[in-house]
């Protein structure tokens, strides 16, 4: 499958060569309006080819996108140190309203997935401007809580000393301040995580799940605080989305897209357990919540529907 990565900075770079490593993409196309950066990522990703899967990877222009069966937008501002994700919104709405018909033109057929930031209110302007060209807001998927939901099962498996792969624990609602961690429902080993946590020597105490809370729910401040940005985690995240739609997967992840009610909150763009497959998202989960779980989700849902209401699509 053909595979277009529109941004080629940190975090559209990596996502493309986290495809490469997972096999996912037969073909990697790199455009950015900086046409030497995606010239250079591309031919630096190309060198990667013989340690991975065979895939051609290559930069060029819009046009390059026909028949691209997926399209990752990941052009636009990053936070800086200090920035909220949703205080892009402005200048990256004004982005992609450019960018979006560009790549309409040259893929109408692609499912997207939208990783800028605000990466949820990005998802509900890209529907937007998607649905002008007949896209339905099923195939236009924002990598939403899927990197937030592998924070939360890194941090808890860490913690109990078992392999992230034994955990299921879910984020939702919004990729930001807002969003929501499932505690009620996380597992390991199909026991609630503090009863695992208990048989297993590790128990997890109040302060332990506010720690955890808390590296979750500011990770990214964190690590742009050493770094600059975040780039591993979502290029990992995008890979993995690339991988359920390319491969028709059937698979749940948490991710964002437009929705047409969430905690009584109409219209909005969020993360929720999702079905994904060739077609984009199929299906939705609704999860089952606590009262407290309830509430935050439906503060998440608003805060997102007023930052949506302020810009103009
Ligand atoms: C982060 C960016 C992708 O959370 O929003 O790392």
């Amino acid at each position: 499958m053909k595979i277009g990565i529109v941004g080629a900075g940190a975090v559209g770079s990596t996502a493309a060569y986290a495809m490469l490593m997972r096999g996912v993409g037969s073909e990697l196309v790199l455009v950015d309006r900086n046409t030497e950066l995606a010239e250079a990522q591309a031919r630096d990703i190309l060198h990667a080819t013989p340690f991975a899967y065979p895939a051609r990877v290559r930069s060029g222009g819009y046009g390059e996108l026909d028949g691209a069966g997926i399209v990752v937008l990941s052009a636009g501002a990053n936070q800086k140190p200090g920035e909220s994700r949703l205080d892009l919104l402005s200048r990256n709405a004004a982005i992609f309203g450019e960018i979006i018909p560009q790549v309409l033109d040259a893929s109408p057929d692609a499912v997207f997935l939208v990783a800028t930031n605000p990466v949820d209110v990005m998802t509900q302007v890209s529907a937007a401007i998607a649905a002008k060209h007949g896209v339905p807001a099923c195939r236009v998927i924002g990598s939403g809580t899927i990197l937030d939901t592998a924070r939360f099962r890194a941090l808890l498996a860490r913690h109990l000393c078992v392999s992230p792969k034994s955990v299921h624990a879910h984020v939702l609602g919004e990729h930001g301040d807002s969003e929501v961690l499932h505690w009620s429902t996380a597992k390991a080993g199909g026991l609630p995580v503090e009863e695992a946590g208990r048989q297993l020597g590790k128990p997890l105490t109040d302060a332990d799940r506010a720690h955890i809370d808390d590296e979750v729910r500011h990770a990214a401040a964190a690590i742009i605080k050493g770094k600059g940005a975040t780039w591993f985690g979502i290029g990992a995240g995008l890979a993995r989305l690339a991988q359920m739609v390319q491969d028709d997967e059937q698979a749940l992840a948490t991710c964002s897209i437009l929705t047409p009610e969430v905690a009584g909150v109409k219209d909005v763009a969020l993360s929720l357990p999702r079905l994904v497959g060739r077609s984009g998202v199929v299906a939705t989960l609704e999860p089952t919540l606590t009262g407290e779980e309830e509430k935050a989700l439906a503060r998440s849902a608003g805060i997102l529907k007023a930052a949506f209401e302020g810009v103009r699509v």
